[in-house]
């Protein structure tokens, strides 16, 4: 299966796709991990990429594009999940053009719907592991122990672009930049099945996980 996931800023994109990876054995590209692990490691697209992070703007196209088109290279047969992209419609003119080069197609196409005022609560009291990087809440997903990652024992930190400035940056590039993409979709005949995120993780589970296994079975 070949999955797009689109969403606002914490509308548990990656949450949801941690999950659906261990039912469905899909490959997880997440752009917004892949662009941090290139500032980590202080590669040059690390470096183009930073600034705009920083100020909760998109990475520009030319960059993003071919970094996930690569990354897609790497699934195997069972499929990939993309969380976090395409986010301009441009970026899924490309997926789509360069999946049909080889003959292949996204097979679904889930939007997690969530108030924006939903969003600043569950941004500034996210926490994730360093090292394993799963992701908690403070109220909502919490770990066993406060502060310390349930897999690793890594002590669990706060996402640099989490404070209420860049989040509030990040909803209004995603209601201008990324909203149309759902429309591009809808308008091409693409089916975008909407998903209440609003809801708690294992509801909004168990809404894709239906939607999914239908498809795997069609
Ligand atoms: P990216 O890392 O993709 O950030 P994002 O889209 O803003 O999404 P988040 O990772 O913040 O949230 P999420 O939806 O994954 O939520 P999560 O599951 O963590 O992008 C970062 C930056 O990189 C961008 O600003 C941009 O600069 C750049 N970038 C990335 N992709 C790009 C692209 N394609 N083009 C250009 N630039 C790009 O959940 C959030 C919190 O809520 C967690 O604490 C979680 O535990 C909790 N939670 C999750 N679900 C629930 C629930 N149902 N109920 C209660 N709590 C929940």
């Amino acid at each position: 299966m070949r999955i797009v996931l689109l969403g606002a800023p914490g509308a548990g994109k990656g949450t949801q796709c941690k999950r659906i990876v261990q039912r469905y054995g899909l490959l997880h590209l997440s752009s917004g991990d892949i662009l941090r692990q290139q500032r980590a490691e202080g590669t040059s697209l690390g470096k183009k990429a930073q600034s705009y992070m920083d100020a909760g703007q998109l990475v520009p196209d030319q960059v993003v594009v071919q970094m996930m088109i690569d990354a897609i290279k790497k699934a195997s047969a069972a499929g990939f999940i993309l969380d976090g992209f395409p986010r301009t419609v441009n970026q899924a003119i490309e997926l789509d053009d360069s999946l049909a080069d080889n003959g292949q197609a996204v097979d679904a196409i889930l939007n997690l719907q969530i108030d924006d005022r939903v969003v600043a609560e569950r941004m500034t009291g996210r926490r994730s592991c360093p090292k394993c990087g799963a992701v908690y809440h403070v109220k909502n997903l919490r770990p066993k122990v406060d502060g310390i990652c349930d897999n690793d024992s890594a002590r669990l930190v706060q996402r640099y672009d989490d404070s209420l400035e860049v989040v509030a940056e990040r909803l209004k590039t995603y209601h201008q930049q990324t909203e149309p993409v759902v429309d591009y979709y809808n308008n091409n005949g693409r089916a975008v099945f909407d998903v209440d995120a609003n809801n708690g993780a294992d509801e909004v589970s168990d809404l894709i996980f239906q939607k999914l296994d239908a498809i795997a079975e069609a």
